[in-house]
């Protein structure tokens, strides 16, 4: 094989209706489907180059990474590898622009930028299906950032079938993510650790059994364009996961008191006839969603509260996609 090189941009994500926990670690099955939007903007850029060196290497914001990071790395390399039926090792190279410890998982914009850079690199050239199918074995979300807009990845029955697909595009709804950060602080227990103590708790199970009601009333809120309806089903589902997460053990309590404070300003704004909700992924920073006419104040009201110690605004982001070398 000659060297062949390939570069991809992809979004991270938001869960609207979120994945927590899995029928296969190995395989990351999760045990619900869930929804998401795409954060434009917010994006993880890697360049993927197959060479004849004796290992696969990993570069991330300009400093060697190695042991777990870089194995999780090969993983997804070995699976191309073996698609593509070739041996070469890789150079990784990603850059994330957005501040690391923001509160923005990188692990969902990172592997489906590296699914659609190492597929191409090697010559193959995967449908979205596949490309979500591969992303996901290495970071269940991250199946979600492939197709673009407002996204379901649906839970599926076996591996061929856990893959995700756009339900609506970017232009379906001006809905605009500001993420209050509250805490620059690495979580302490990250969500593949998280995943596998979920079925701890005695809630997990309640939980996914209504998952599918929580999916219908999001999918149709999402293509309604009903407010109301997207923040009381959001707000739920985010809470329904802490409720899990706090009553796992071992408990994983990622809400800090100006998390708390956040959401609880978040819910008065919201009773004042505001078009607003709040989210909470593995973290403590909390993501307020509301609509594009809004979000200047709903930014000004953020940054006066206190414990906020910066904003960021993101809109609804496109699929993943190939870039030229250089290009971002
Ligand atoms: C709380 O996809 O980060 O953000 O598959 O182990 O990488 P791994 O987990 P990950 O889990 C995401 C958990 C969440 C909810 C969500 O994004 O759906």
């Amino acid at each position: 094989m000659t060297v062949s090189t390939a570069t991809g941009v992809a979004c991270a994500n938001i869960a609207l209706i979120k994945y927590w926990g899995n029928r296969d670690n190995d395989l990351r099955l999760p045990v619900n489907g869930s929804i998401s939007m795409n954060l434009d903007g917010l994006v993880t850029t890697t360049t993927v180059t197959f060479n004849a060196s004796q290992r696969d290497t990993l570069t991330i914001n300009g400093g060697e990474i190695t042991g777990k990071g870089l194995e999780r790395v090969s993983r997804i390399l070995d699976l191309i590898r073996a698609t593509a039926n070739i041996n070469e090792k890789a150079d990784v190279i990603s850059e994330n622009n957005f501040p690391a410890g923001a509160g923005i998982a990188s692990s969902a914009s990172a592997f489906a930028a590296l699914a659609l850079a190492g597929s191409k690199a090697a010559g193959l050239d995967l449908s979205e299906r596949e490309l979500s199918r591969l992303a996901r074995r290495g970071s269940g979300s991250a199946s979600r950032s492939i197709p673009g807009g407002f996204v379901e990845w649906q839970a599926g029955a076996n591996a061929e079938d856990s893959f995700a697909f756009s339900i609506a595009s970017p232009a379906q709804w001006n809905l605009v993510d500001l993420v209050a950060i509250v805490s620059a602080a690495h979580k302490t227990t990250g969500s593949t650790e998280g995943h596998a103590v979920a079925p701890t708790s005695p809630l997990q199970a309640a939980r996914v059994n209504d998952t599918p009601r929580r999916l219908e009333i999001c999918r149709t809120a999402i293509l309604q364009k009903d407010f109301n309806a997207l923040a009381s089903i959001v707000e739920l589902d985010s809470d329904m996961m802490h409720a899990v997460m706090m009553t796992s053990t071992p408990a994983l309590h990622y809400w800090k008191p100006a998390s708390l404070a956040v959401m609880t300003a978040v819910r008065a704004w919201r009773t004042d006839g505001r078009p607003i909700c709040y989210t909470v992924d593995a973290g403590a920073n909390v993501h307020v969603i509301t609509v594009e006419s809004e979000a200047r104040a709903v930014e000004e009201n953020l940054r006066a509260l206190a414990g906020v110690n910066d904003v960021l605004i993101a809109r609804v982001g496109g699929a993943a996609r190939l870039a030229a070398n250089g290009d971002s």
